[in-house]
């Protein structure tokens, strides 16, 4: 399987060191000999139409941009012209978000779509805005559309609430779906320490977004949200249709208040199946003792639904690795429905 890469900053590093770690492994347990053909980042592109040496690209990317790779590296190379040009099966995307315009993912997933090519993405943004018309998209193009690593990092929750759920009905979910913000209020409440700090720490572990007031005015929450009320519960939705409140105007007085009443404040995403309730984002105070209010960069979601009940899902919901190992599962699923 010939596959573009598009973004290298730490997911799409996290990809490459994944397929490196798992190459034996992915063709014992699977037969499966991914083939990484083109690696694009702001500055160009790097080439090798016979497969990148992955290390090699890693290597040089400590220093600069994979553009200035000797003999395979073209400065200046959109990836737009890369997916448009090159013979490839799959586009892994791992640009930034942008939760307004969408881009430059949503014209990524376009031109994959296009070029007759799968896409897979951890990009929250096109969804956010344009969930419906990309499915309608993938469905006219007979290709496959996915992103299971743009909702809980390494963390299943997409295939959770679809397969796990299928015979039964989802009546409502709640979640944790932000690991940033998550990690921020834990060690408010855990360490004392203060919102910007933090903050900092946040960035520096590889959770935030590279803008990371998406994560703290609650976007990226919510546009999680939007991706699963869409995915799970059939509601075609964007970003307007939410209410959201971020975190910025905790306060570590607010934190020391919840914890006198035995309480932990939670950036919550929640949505039912009925109309009653607008779909929101907001921080909410829960029990301590509440199973969902899971601490650090943990993400937790808990399914309501008619036969099962409650059913929490908790794990870690950001992180270069995580999220590619999501991408990696994907790409599996690529891969077997292809054979089909
Ligand atoms: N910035 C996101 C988060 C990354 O903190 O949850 C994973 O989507």
């Amino acid at each position: 399987m010939r596959i573009i890469l598009i973004g290298f900053g730490t997911v799409g590093k996290s990809v490459c060191e994944l397929l490196i770690e798992r190459k034996e492994e992915l063709v014992k347990k699977h037969g499966f000999e991914p083939r990484v053909i083109a690696i694009t980042d702001t500055k160009g592109a790097v080439i090798d139409e016979k497969g990148l040496d992955l290390k090699d690209v890693l290597e040089a990317k400590k220093k600069s941009s994979v553009a200035n790779i000797p003999e395979k590296g073209i400065e200046g190379k959109s990836s737009k012209e890369v997916i448009e040009e090159l013979d490839a099966e799959v586009v892994i995307e791992t640009t930034p978000t942008d939760i307004e315009s969408g881009e430059p993912a949503m014209s990524h997933i376009e031109t994959a779509f296009k070029t007759k090519k799968h896409i897979i993405t951890a990009n929250k943004g096109p969804f956010a805005i344009a969930y419906p018309a990309l499915m309608d998209l993938a469905k006219y193009n007979n290709k496959m559309l996915k992103f299971s690593a743009a909702v809980g990092g390494g963390t299943p929750m997409l295939e959770f609430g679809k397969k796990c759920l299928e015979a039964d009905r989802i009546t409502q979910i709640d979640g944790i779906l932000n690991g940033t913000t998550n990690y921020i209020l834990s060690e408010m409440d855990q360490k004392g320490i203060s919102f910007d700090q933090a903050l900092q720490q946040a960035k520096e572990l590889g959770y935030a977004e590279a803008d990371p007031k998406l994560d703290i005015n609650g976007s990226d929450a919510a546009a999680k949200l939007v991706i699963m009320a869409n995915f799970l519960l059939g509601k075609e939705i964007t970003l307007k249709d939410l209410e959201i409140e971020g975190i910025t105007n905790i306060t570590s007085e607010d934190i020391v208040e919840a914890k006198k009443e035995n309480k932990i404040i939670k950036l919550v995403a929640r949505i039912g199946d009925t109309e009653k309730e607008k779909p929101c984002v907001k921080p909410i105070k829960l029990e301590r003792t509440d199973p969902m209010a899971v601490l650090g960069a943990l993400n937790s979601v808990k399914f309501v639904s008619e036969f099962a009940g409650e059913e929490i899902i908790i794990g870690k919901g950001a992180g270069g690795h995580e999220t590619a190992s999501s991408i990696l599962r994907d790409l599996l699923d690529i891969k077997n429905n292809m054979m089909v």
